[in-house]
């Protein structure tokens, strides 16, 4: 039987999972969608196959393995920050176990192909914990090395498989009497909060800012779970796709480090709440703390250094604050609620 060409993207019904295949699709990709629900019907024609399962089931994969000739995967799949606190031994399975499945699938495919399959990993802003909120609004923009003591499930989760997903690509079997030929072109990026015109997110803690902005576009009260002043970076989910593609893209021998922050622009709660309610002066928002998932936020940084990206590759977002509401979100959105 021929093996059938693919990129693999789990998690593909997820936000993120959206933005990538829309991207994808014209750029002549086979693509093959693994997530536990089925694929949204407007996705289902820009993949070659969607399957629906769980990363945890090894049968599952097993199959993929022998049905597929995988050279490159996006494993999207997660629980998020808020969600993964409820359940932490779920998240950690899914998270962790996942990640260590498919980092597996990625070894044996690179076998097969004589040659590294390129793990593409969505890690957060969540595996930094600042100490403080003084620390936090007095620290310069955060590299990559600094106050990585993460506080939840999740970021611990994302932290340990930026390791894991180092040691496959560097030191797999390293005592073994044959070594492993070629490992796994492992890449992360630390994407801050991400905003979705067309998508709304599930489970995470930065939720606040596109939970705000599309309850306003559809005339629906909203009570902040943050506090008016809490900062933290964002991204618009345009802008995160071309993260992941240019990271992709990138020749090996320009990268000097195995995961990278990317960031665009940061706005306090407050901030995003004015712009809603100029574009949308129906908007009713209010401002009704959480202290726990406030005490989350509370640890990401409000600003992450982004020199490395830039510097290795040419990493540079498109949309600044004033483009990402003017030229994205607020048209995407009208259009969207028809409003
Ligand atoms: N957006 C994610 C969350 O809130 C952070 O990576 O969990």
């Amino acid at each position: 039987m021929i093996r059938k060409r693919a990129i693999l993207i789990t998690g593909a019904n997820g936000e993120v999972g959206h933005g990538l295949i829309g991207h994808l699709a014209g750029h002549d990709t086979d693509i093959l969608a693994l997530d536990l629900n089925s694929l949204d019907d407007n996705l289902q024609p820009l993949v070659r196959d969607a399957v629906v399962g769980d990363i945890l089931d090894q049968e599952l994969l097993s199959r993929v393995m022998s049905e597929y000739e995988i050279d490159m995967i996006y494993h999207l799949a997660a629980l998020l920050s808020t969600r993964a606190e409820f359940t932490p031994e779920a998240a950690h399975r899914v998270n962790v176990q996942g990640t260590i499945n498919l980092l597996q699938l990625a070894i044996e495919q690179s076998r097969w192909l004589g040659r590294p399959v390129k793990f593409i990993f969505p890690s957060s802003i969540a595996v930094y914990g600042m100490p403080s909120l003084v620390v936090k609004h007095g620290a310069p923009p955060v590299h990559e090395d600094l106050y990585n003591m993460p506080t939840t499930m999740y970021g611990c989760n994302k932290l340990y498989c930026e390791h894991i997903g180092r040691y496959y690509a560097l030191n797999y079997r390293q005592l073994a009497a044959t070594p492993e030929p070629h490992g796994v072109d492992f890449r992360a990026v630390r994407f801050p909060g991400l905003i979705s015109a067309v998508t709304i997110p599930s489970g995470g803690t930065s939720d606040f800012g596109p939970e705000m902005l599309h309850a306003a576009a559809q005339g629906q009260p909203y009570a902040s779970f943050v506090r008016e002043n809490t900062r933290i970076p964002f991204m618009v989910m345009p802008d995160a796709v071309k993260a992941l593609m240019m990271l992709g893209d990138a020749p090996r021998e320009q990268l000097t480090r195995r995961v990278y922050n990317v960031t665009s622009f940061t706005l306090s709660a407050g901030e995003i709440a004015a712009i809603a309610r100029q574009a949308f002066p129906q908007a009713e928002i209010t401002f009704n703390p959480d202290d726990k998932r406030q005490g989350i936020v509370d640890t990401w940084p409000a600003l992450l250094d982004d020199e490395n990206a830039r510097r290795d590759w040419d990493w540079c977002p498109d949309y600044d604050v004033d483009r990402a509401f003017d030229d994205y979100l607020i048209p995407a959105i009208r259009e969207r609620y028809g409003r």
